[in-house]
């Protein structure tokens, strides 16, 4: 049988894959060889980077729903991973707005942050899954107690917030936005739905 460690691993090397191919088109872009990356590859990087992050941050999020209806409780072990890799994916991000667009004009983000709503939105919602990467490990989780869990709960508005941002600036093309706005919506009404039935549970055990 596969260890647990040996699809960890796997799974880190897959998660890392779309950052190599990112990578990879770039070193072709800069050999003036053919890629996708065209004649803006800094708003290319930008994007996939984003839209990375958000795919996987639905795919972290969907890891409660799936234990929970599947009675499958190994992923459960997989959803830091997931997490944190979708952490990584927004940080780079930010990181290459601030290099590719503002080249690294600190001044500018400030104003930004300041004059586009939807920049804001991101910021928070990137605050806030720092907030949760650094104490995604067993010792915060002892030290913070029943605090660690309102705090990653954060986890919910840090995605909407994240949705408002893609749809505010897609302008146009809406259909990914949509889609993830969708699947966040599904993802919501399901831990609002197993809410509901631990409250009956528990409040028909206390009669
Ligand atoms: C300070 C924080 C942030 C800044 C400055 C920022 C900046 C931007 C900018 C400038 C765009 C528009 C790109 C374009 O014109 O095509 C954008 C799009 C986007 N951002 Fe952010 N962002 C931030 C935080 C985040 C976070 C935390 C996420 C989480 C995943 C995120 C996800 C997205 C997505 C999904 C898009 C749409 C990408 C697409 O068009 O395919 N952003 N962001």
């Amino acid at each position: 049988m596969v260890s647990k460690k040996l699809i960890r691993l796997g799974l880190h090397l897959l998660l890392l894959l779309p950052l190599v191919e990112l990578v990879w088109q770039a070193i072709q872009l800069s050999q003036g060889l053919e890629s996708r990356l065209g004649a803006d590859p800094g708003k290319i990087i930008l994007e996939d980077l984003a839209t990375i992050s958000v795919w996987l941050l639905l795919a972290s999020l969907a890891v409660t729903p799936i234990r929970k209806i599947f009675h499958w409780s190994l992923i459960q072990s997989y959803r830091r991973m997931l997490g944190l890799h979708a952490f990584s994916y927004m940080t780079l991000h930010i990181l290459s707005y601030q290099a590719f667009l503002l080249g690294w004009d600190w001044a500018e983000l400030g104003s930004e942050i300041i004059n586009r709503p939807y920049i804001l939105l991101g910021l928070i919602a990137w605050v806030i899954c720092l907030a949760m990467a650094m104490t995604s490990y067993k010792w915060a989780m002892k030290k913070l107690g029943r605090n660690w869990l309102k705090l990653h709960q954060l986890v919910y508005l840090a995605a909407i917030l994240i949705i408002i941002h893609e749809i505010w600036q897609a302008k146009s093309a809406l259909g990914e936005p949509l889609i993830h706005a969708a699947i966040l919506l599904v993802l919501l009404s399901v831990r609002g739905y197993f809410k509901i039935i631990k409250r009956s549970r528990t409040g028909s055990a206390s009669i």
